[in-house]
């Protein structure tokens, strides 16, 4: 129908909100502010486990400018969400201060309101709590566990199959909490209106946002509504609410004025999730030739007291490679922790930590080169469920990315590459991620104003989902870009998908594709029956839409640009919606295995004599199916190998053994990959459309970066030091074991 040759997919296009954040003028949560407004800070346990006895706040309820506090005593009634409700996905069973026991450090018990933000933080600090404290269980180690076992994907005889292997591997490999850090923080602003709420929160999803609240709070779905803007990223985080964004609601409801809560930093280490220990043991059994006969991953993940959160550690396990024997097991071991949440790339970044780590292994027992190990042992359909696989090229990921690092030059003997008096390590690993397509609507409209909107109920959490929107408009109208106003984050617009799971690019485009394709039709028709439109009455198989405007197909000059047919038909604006249908509801879909799938390549340098590690070089190669915006996704991916970085060697929330604390949450002391950590890294796209995603074939690329980075980096640290990690992250005491003393 538009035969626009702007090409603008595929094309690197800047983000059209950066404006709005060089110049300070993106509205994030925290930056909404309303006449009257008030400040909530949380009273937190300073407990790990018990029950509350005493809460007193009478001297805190004299102090200046303090409104409220509220307590398990005087919240109200809030209520738990549906539990297998697809559409209220919940941080957290339990409801904000639902019962007064204390089940991890930090645990909200109250909620002190004031005129500013400095008196309610020092209301907060004077309640007075007396606890009946019980012993906590803070174990870090997960080893302890001897119960029951859930049994993941299986095919043939694994164990069997491993003991009669003539060369295996069995080893356990550890991944640590980690603490998700958005630099902007959680934050919620409530206003009501009579009995209307509008949230301007720090959320993933505005739709299941809005889910959420309506039935914690008891109100009807037609009286919440939630507003992100923008978002300072969330990494799994944001995905779902947390107790705060309730209680602040509460807050707001009983006093009549619009109330502001920040989550503090050091709260976001306790009480918005974290990506939760693994401890996964891997066995591996192979031909002498590296051919894989039996996989067997048993893992546990931490968890909180009372939710069963599973990381799934075995998502890419099954599908990765070519095996005939399979098997996944997992359990879930409680602690006095808070409640994990998932955190970018959640299941399949610690579990190809964990596989990976083993395959590299393999390969060096079997004096293999790790890339043919793995192309010996590619799959050639997902031996999970006999599906063939949409497009897959994860060989030439290999492929691609060894010859862009130089991976034949390696010598493959422990400290025999060097450099500048450093000992180089260079080491790979295989990534995959899960594609999916969830239900998105969008409206797209052509305004009299010469503008065209789109709009849809999901966000821009920093990736450059605005923009997309915006590409794809522009790709079907011809509009250009700057004509263009993109329209998301608000749960009142129709109803699009969260952005979790890499899935946001892959589930808007159809939904945008269509509505803009309905809406041409319409103009187009709009065109021919308007009075005094130079098309009048021509036939609407002889026009087309071109460059912003309708057109007979054989002639190119002089025609009417869509804001004059609006303005003869007296019209302000004329819009159709398309949708997405999910790919579950897709039946050419249902029957194919969706992923994304990448290499990294990892170059370290270490110097022995002072155990210094610096990764110096990372190539990484991802086939993620088209790229609508090679620059954002690039982004995406670059982002992700840095966070890569520091899983691999820096991040672990480390708890105080006897209260639960966590011992380094601020940002001075958890340490993170930064701008200094981050090296030379040469990102490259395969960019194969796939098929079954439907409208120009893209898969999504914000968490595959990660996948891969850490089991690449310890690679590149055996081949270094000679020495085996497997626990996460590489330290220097692990460094110290090298028998390797000078370079
Ligand atoms: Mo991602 S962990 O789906 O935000």
């Amino acid at each position: 129908m538009s035969t626009n040759p702007a090409g603008i997919i595929g094309k690197p296009t800047p983000r059209i909100d950066g404006p709005l954040k060089t110049t300070g003028s993106a509205q994030y949560a925290a930056d909404f502010h309303f006449d009257g407004m008030a400040f909530a800070v949380p009273v937190v346990a300073s407990i790990a486990s018990g029950r509350i006895r005493s809460f007193d706040s009478s001297a805190t309820e004299k102090m200046p400018g303090v409104l409220l506090v509220l307590h398990h005593g005087n919240i109200g009634p809030l209520y738990r969400t549906v539990p297998g409700d697809d559409n209220a996905y919940n941080a957290e069973v339990r409801s904000a201060l639902e019962d007064d026991i204390i089940r991890h450090w930090g645990q909200y018990i109250g909620l002190v309101v004031a005129d500013t933000p400095e008196q309610a933080m020092a209301a907060a600090a004077a309640v007075k709590v007396e606890y009946d404290a019980e012993k906590p269980d803070l174990r870090e180690s997960l080893d302890d566990y001897s119960g029951e076992r859930k049994k993941g994907s299986s095919r043939g005889n694994s164990d069997n199959a491993f003991q009669n292997a003539p060369a295996k591997i069995d080893q356990t490999y550890i991944t640590p909490n980690e603490t998700h850090n958005p630099i902007e923080m959680h934050a919620s602003v409530a206003v009501w209106d009579g009995d209307r709420v509008t949230m301007y929160e720090t959320s993933q999803g505005v739709v299941n946002h809005r889910v959420v609240m309506a039935q914690t709070l008891g109100i009807p779905i037609e009286n919440v509504r939630v507003v992100t803007r923008f978002l300072g990223s969330g990494f799994g985080g944001k995905l779902a609410p947390w107790p705060h964004c309730a209680m602040n609601a509460v807050a707001a409801r009983k006093l009549g004025r619009p109330v502001k809560l920040v989550v503090t930093r050091r709260m976001m280490f306790s009480n918005v999730g974290y990506r939760p220990r693994t401890e996964q043991r891997i066995r591996l059994g192979a031909s002498k030739d590296g051919k894989l006969l039996a996989l067997k991953q048993d893992y546990l993940n931490v968890t909180s007291m009372l939710d069963d959160f599973d990381e799934g550690c075995g998502e890419a396990t099954p599908y990765l490679y070519s095996v005939a024997n399979l098997e996944v097991t997992s359990a879930l071991v409680r602690r006095n922790f808070g409640v994990p949440a998932p955190m970018r790339g959640p299941g399949a970044v610690p579990g190809l930590y964990a596989l990976e780590s083993a395959m590299n292994e393999l390969a060096d027992d079997l004096k293999i080169d790790p890339l043919q190990l793995r192309i010996l042992n590619d799959a050639q359909k997902d031996e999970s469920n006999n599906q063939q696989f949409s497009s897959r090229h994860y060989r030439e990921c290999l492929e691609t990315g060894a010859r862009k690092f130089g991976w034949d030059k390696r010598t493959p003997e422990v400290g025999s590459m060097r450099r500048n008096g450093k000992i180089l390590g260079w080491g790979l690993a295989g990534a995959s991620w899960v594609a999916m397509r969830l239900p998105c609507t969008a409206i797209v409209e052509f305004q009299a104003n010469g503008r065209v909107s789109v709009r849809s109920g999901t966000q821009d959490i920093g990736t450059g989902t605005y923009t997309i929107f915006a590409q794809v408009v522009h790709e079907k109208t011809g509009v250009p870009l700057d004509r263009i106003d993109v329209i998301l984050g608000d749960s009142s617009l129709p109803d699009g998908p969260m952005s979790g799971g890499s899935m946001t690019t892959g589930s808007v485009l159809n939904a945008v594709a269509n509505a803009s394709n309905e809406a041409i039709k319409k103009m187009i028709a709009l065109s021919t029956g308007t009075d005094g439109s130079p098309l009048k009455g021509a036939k609407i198989e002889e026009l087309e839409f071109a460059e912003g405007r309708i057109r007979k197909k054989d002639q190119a000059a002089g025609d009417p640009e869509f804001a004059d047919i609006l303005r003869l038909a007296r019209l302000n604006g004329l819009s159709a919606e398309g949708k997405t249908v999910p790919t579950w509801e897709d039946p050419k879909a249902k029957d194919y295995s969706l992923h994304s799938y990448g290499a990294q390549f990892v170059e370290i340098e270490w110097d022995p004599e002072i155990a210094r590690l610096r990764v110096s070089r990372v190539v990484t190669v991802i086939d993620a199916g088209r790229i609508i915006n090679p620059k954002s996704a690039a982004n995406q991916i670059a982002g992700a190998v840095v966070m890569g970085i520091g899983m691999g060697m820096l991040e672990e929330t480390i708890r105080d053994q006897h209260t639960g604390q966590p011992i380094n949450g601020s940002l001075a002391d958890y340490l993170m990959a930064t701008c200094a950590d981050a090296p030379d890294i040469d990102v490259t796209f395969l960019d194969y459309p796939d098929p079954i995603m439907g409208e120009y074939g893209a898969r999504g690329v914000g968490e595959i970066g990660l996948a891969g980075v850490a089991p690449a980096i310890t690679a590149a640290v055996y081949h270094a030091t000679g020495v085996r990690v497997r626990e996460l992250p590489v330290r220097i005491e692990h460094l110290l074991q090298s028998k390797i003393v000078e370079a």
